[in-house]
């Protein structure tokens, strides 16, 4: 092809800083405080939430990332009130109703990740719907729902068993996110500092930032400074 190989464009050289950040997670947390401080329901908090979503994801474009990940709705989660899963549950299938054409008209991948199958059946068929409408989108979006780190592993490492082998790669290629980048940066909203079983395996080498944000106050530009943050680090993988 005639390239120049002193361009300047090293694509060897991932580690290094100021690389940009193809694949970011969120931990979308804070929606119940973002409520309580404004003596709100925390449905209202969720409500918020999901409103933060949307404008984040209209808002991607420009930050050139090859995927988000967000964290919707773990398997402990099941653990909250009927009441507060059922409103949960509602605001999925309301999303899902309003934003898909938005998905498809912007080129948006959609991917889930999770024990999602074993939600409701009508939620499990319009996802099955939308993951369909949306297969030829090149931006992905990934949301993490019935999604739990550990029970992503085990059903990895049975899933490699059953094909014969279990070593670090066939458990990676058998995760629900075999079909995403790596994982460059994990971002927690809300001030809480920990994982929550989210992309255990994933965020092995994965920069992380928590910030004190609650997530219905989370807009793009908070996204846009993560990701300058990202590129002053120096990503070492264990070698000098
Ligand atoms: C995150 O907000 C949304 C979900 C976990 C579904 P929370 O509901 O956890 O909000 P806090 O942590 O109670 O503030
Ligand atoms: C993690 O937040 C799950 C999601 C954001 C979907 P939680 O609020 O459920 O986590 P804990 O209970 O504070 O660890
Ligand atoms: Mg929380």
């Amino acid at each position: 092809m005639g390239g120049d190989s002193s361009s300047g464009t090293n694509t060897d050289a991932p580690k290094r800083a100021s690389s940009r950040a193809r694949h970011v997670a969120i931990i979308m947390d804070g929606n119940g405080r973002w409520a309580k401080k404004r003596a709100l329901p925390r449905a209202i908090g969720h409500q918020r939430g999901v409103e933060a979503v949307r404008r984040l994801v209209r808002g991607l474009e420009p930050m050139e990332l090859d995927c988000l990940t967000l964290y919707a709705f773990s398997s402990e989660n099941w653990k909250r009130s009927e009441t507060e899963v059922d409103d949960l549950m509602n605001l999925m299938r309301k999303f899902i109703k309003s934003d898909l054409p938005d998905f498809v008209a912007n080129d948006v991948q959609l991917n889930i990740i999770g024990d999602w199958r074993s939600l409701a059946p009508d939620i499990v068929e319009m996802l099955e719907d939308a993951l369909e409408q949306t297969a030829n989108g090149t931006r992905k979006l990934a949301v993490a729902l019935n999604y739990g780190g550990q029970n992503e592993i085990a059903r990895a490492a049975m899933k490699a068993a059953e094909q014969g082998s279990i070593t670090t790669q066939s458990i990676a290629d058998n995760l629900d996110t075999a079909g995403l980048p790596p994982l460059d940066l994990l971002i927690r909203t809300s001030g809480e500092i920990r994982l929550s079983n989210f992309l255990l395996w994933q965020a092995a080498y994965a920069e992380m930032l928590f910030v004190d944000t609650l997530w219905p106050d989370f807009k793009p530009e908070h996204l846009e400074r993560a990701l300058d943050d990202f590129a002053q680090r120096e990503r070492r993988y264990g070698g000098r």
